[in-house]
């Protein structure tokens, strides 16, 4: 028996003023689709910043349903409507961030295991790697530089 450790490189950026401005726009952009959540069952709010290799941006937000399974996630509904919008164009980066109704994020949010699974799948399709930043309402930002680096192991076309 062997074990191997598997390691990631996470970046982690104290404030804002640290990133890129085309990273901090991204995340900016993705803080104004907030208003846009449809999230009257959680009462919490998620969007996501695509950006395309061909220099636009598509934001989606969470879309919630009253039979709760139903519901999207921010991440999907940014990666659906890119795909249907561009559906040649690569996608570069996605940032994501949250607000929560209940208390102030003072941390970033990670994609759920769907919405991984998802990003996978566009890294996959254009075999290009799609860089993740994640924002809080405040404090650290994160940022991976593929969807592998949080998704280990994973299972994709490839596999099939
Ligand atoms: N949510 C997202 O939009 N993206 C994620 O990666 C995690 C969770 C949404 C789903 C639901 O509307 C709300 O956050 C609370 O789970």
């Amino acid at each position: 028996m062997k074990e191997r450790d598997l390691k990631f490189t996470l970046r982690v950026y104290d404030n804002l003023k640290e990133l890129s401005e085309k990273d901090a726009l991204l995340i900016a952009k993705a803080k104004d689709a907030l208003k846009h959540s449809y999230s009257p069952y959680s009462n919490f709010k998620v969007a996501a910043a695509v950006l395309l290799a061909n220099g636009k941006t598509v934001t989606g937000t969470n879309q919630e349903n009253a039979a709760y399974p139903v519901g999207i996630c921010a991440e999907g509904t940014a990666l659906s409507a890119a795909s249907a919008l561009y559906p040649e164009v690569s996608i570069d980066k996605i940032a994501i961030t949250v607000k929560s109704g209940k208390q102030t994020v003072n941390h970033p949010v990670a994609p759920c295991g769907i919405c991984r699974q998802r990003i996978l799948e566009y890294e996959t399709r254009f075999n290009s790697n799609i860089e993740i930043i994640m924002a809080g309402e405040s404090g650290e930002i994160y940022s991976v530089k593929s969807v592998k680096d949080i998704l280990p192991l994973n299972f994709s076309k490839t596999d099939l």
